[in-house]
Order: C-alpha cells, then structure tokens, then sequence
C-alpha cells in the first residue's frame, strides 16, 4: 500500500454506473481476449467492435500494440513489465465498464494469474475470457509482423510462445478457434452477449 492511502478517501458520486448504462441502452462489460501474438486477437476484436458500434453499441477498444505507445510505453516484455502491463489495462478496462461501455481489450496477457486478477477487479459477471485458441505453428506461419522469424534468429527475447510462457485459460467463457473464419466468430460473440442480455439488438 503507497504512503499516502490512508490520506485518500474514495469519493463517492452521484451519477451512478446503472444511470450510465441506462443512457447507453446497455450493461458495461469487458471482453477479453487472450492468445499468442498472431493468433487474431486484435482481428477479431476490432471486427466485433465494428458489429457492435454499427448496433448502437458504446464500444472502446484497447490494443497492445498501441497501449505500448502511450500508456504503457515504459513497459517491456519481462514478466513484470507484462503483470504491470495487464494491471494497468486492467484499471483502465474496469473505469471504462463504470462508465458503462462495452470494452474489448486485445493482449497477449500470457499469465492466468494477472487475467484472474482483472477478473476480480472488474466484478463476476463483467468479464469475459475469450481465448482465440491458435496453434503457434499458424500463429508463426503468419507472422504478420516478423517478430516469430526474429524470435527464431535469437534477435528478439522473452518471445511468447518462443522463450517465454503462454498459459491458456482453463475456463474461459468463450472458447475461439482461431483458424476459423472472422465473420463466423463474431456471430457467435454477437449470439452471446444477445443471450446473456449485454446487448438488446
Ligand atoms: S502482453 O504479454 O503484455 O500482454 P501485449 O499484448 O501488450 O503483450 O503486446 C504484444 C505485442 O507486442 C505482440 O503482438 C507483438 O507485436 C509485440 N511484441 C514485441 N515483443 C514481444 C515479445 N517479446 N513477446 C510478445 N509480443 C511481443
């Protein structure tokens, strides 16, 4: 705990996240999506957020790859840089459900404990676990960005998937296959959140 907590009371405010949700026609949400880098994460993401904002959605999108220009410039790909990472998206992932938005967040987040402690953080029922399960042979047959045939060369370390762990969800909510095509996936997460009422259209 910092020094200064003692001194910072929580301030409570008088519009209230259900009077946002109500303005915005729907719950706020995180929809998590985990996998190796190149298994389609951002892909599929952005594809749904397109569907959903196209429906009237209030959506907002948090990358990785562009997280780490802004936000988490600072950060590298140690475990700790990654669990600070994931911590601060998480916060900012959490502000914006208060706010009532559907969030959709693309990280690799290779670590079950760090996804759990968003979980947490966020509220059961809030958060969604979307494993794009994509097998790294055709994560790195793709390799969108050069960095697999790096990793190979020795080039590029703590590489996911390479040198460095990815553990895959063990229960997530949803459960992507990956080589499947991006329209048939967002219909399915489309069909989700309509039965489980995130969504009315
Ligand atoms: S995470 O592990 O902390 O969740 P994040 O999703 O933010 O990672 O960033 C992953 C992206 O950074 C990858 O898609 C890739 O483009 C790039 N990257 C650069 N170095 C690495 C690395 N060592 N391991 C994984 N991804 C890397």
């Amino acid at each position: 705990m910092a020094e200064h907590d003692e001194n910072v009371v929580w301030h409570p405010h008088p519009v209230t996240r259900e009077q946002r949700e109500q303005l915005h026609g729907h719950r706020g949400v995180v929809l998590w999506f985990t996998g190796l880098s190149g298994s389609g994460k951002s892909t599929v993401a952005g594809a749904l957020e397109q569907a959903l904002h196209q429906l009237g959605v209030s959506t907002y999108l948090l990358d990785g790859d562009n997280v780490r220009h802004g936000l988490c410039s600072d950060l590298g790909f140690s475990d700790d840089d990654r669990r600070e990472n994931i911590r601060r998206v998480g916060e900012v992932a959490s502000l914006m459900v208060d706010a009532g938005l559907v969030v959709l967040t693309a990280f690799i987040s290779p670590h079950r404990a760090e996804r759990e402690m968003v979980r947490e953080r966020v509220g059961d029922g809030r958060f969604y676990e979307i494993f794009v399960d994509t097998p790294l042979a055709i994560c790195e047959s793709r390799d969108p960005k050069g960095l697999y045939r790096k990793a190979r060369a020795g080039e590029l370390r703590n590489f996911t998937g390479i040198d460095a762990v990815y553990e895959a969800p063990l229960q997530p909510e949803i459960h992507l296959d990956g080589e499947q095509l991006v329209t048939n996936l967002v219909a399915r997460l489309l069909d989700l959140l309509r039965s489980d009422d995130i969504i009315k259209s």
